[in-house]
């Protein structure tokens, strides 16, 4: 979905709060299965997850080894993440902030960069300049780091009528397009839909398709 998706009146932070707020637990709590088949190919460093949720694909980053901090704008989803982070030893480092990436700076640490940016299912019904987020961090990525973006491709099989004719999905090679990135400092490493089978609300068996973008930054920028 783009940034001009957004569906619903509600301030970001006052409806990604009452989302957590309003049920035990969101998410499974395990790492995004199309994020680690991509990651799993990396050399651990240093990470960042943007829109980290209840923490699962960060965790399992500083299980790899990585040094990782998760992102996200609700207060509630970041204390369940560091719960989370609390119940195990962890071959990498995992630090959280509940910060809104609209005026996101992660402060003393900016000027080592990243050598990874990770966002998994960064979509949001409510006001979100995900594209401009997005190129800011890439921004911050060091030479030879990665952007990984994993979207939703398509909506999923059980959603109602409504959302399949609402949203505009966009393909891997559209999410390229729309980053606008320079492409002579950036190679593009994935651009592609993957399939994986899930189990629907009802129990179901249902087939999902998440969108790839892997990019590599060939250099430093230019000043
Ligand atoms: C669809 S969820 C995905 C969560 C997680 N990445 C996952 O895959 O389970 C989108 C996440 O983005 C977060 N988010 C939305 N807008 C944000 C913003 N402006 N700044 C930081 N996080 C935001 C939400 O709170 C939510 O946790």
């Amino acid at each position: 979905m783009s940034e001009h998706a957004a569906t619903h009146p509600a301030a970001p932070s006052v409806f990604w709060e009452t989302r957590y707020q309003e049920t035990g637990t969101v998410w499974s709590g395990r790492v995004n299965a199309t994020t680690a088949d991509v990651v799993r190919g990396l050399q651990p460093g240093r990470a960042v997850d943007l829109g980290c949720g209840e923490g699962g694909d960060a965790i399992w980053l500083a299980q790899q080894g990585w040094n990782v901090t998760g992102v996200d704008i609700s207060p509630t989803a970041i204390t369940r993440a560091r719960t989370a982070a609390a119940a195990g030893p962890l071959p990498g480092t995992v630090r959280f902030d509940a910060v809104d990436l609209e005026s996101w700076s992660d402060g003393e640490d900016d000027g080592d960069g990243y050598d990874l940016v990770s966002a998994s299912f960064f979509h949001s019904p409510v006001a979100l300049t995900r594209t401009s987020i997005l190129r800011a961090a890439a921004s911050r990525i060091v030479t030879d780091g990665h952007l990984l973006i994993v979207t939703h491709a398509a909506a999923p099989p059980w959603a109602p009528p409504e959302t399949h004719r609402k949203h505009t999905f966009l393909t891997p090679d559209e999410e390229i397009a729309e980053l606008g990135l320079d492409r002579d400092l950036w190679e593009v490493r994935i651009s592609e839909t993957r399939s994986r089978t899930t189990t629907g609300p009802d129990g179901e068996a249902a087939t999902l398709d998440d969108g790839v973008v892997l990019l590599r930054r060939r250099r430093p920028f230019s000043p």
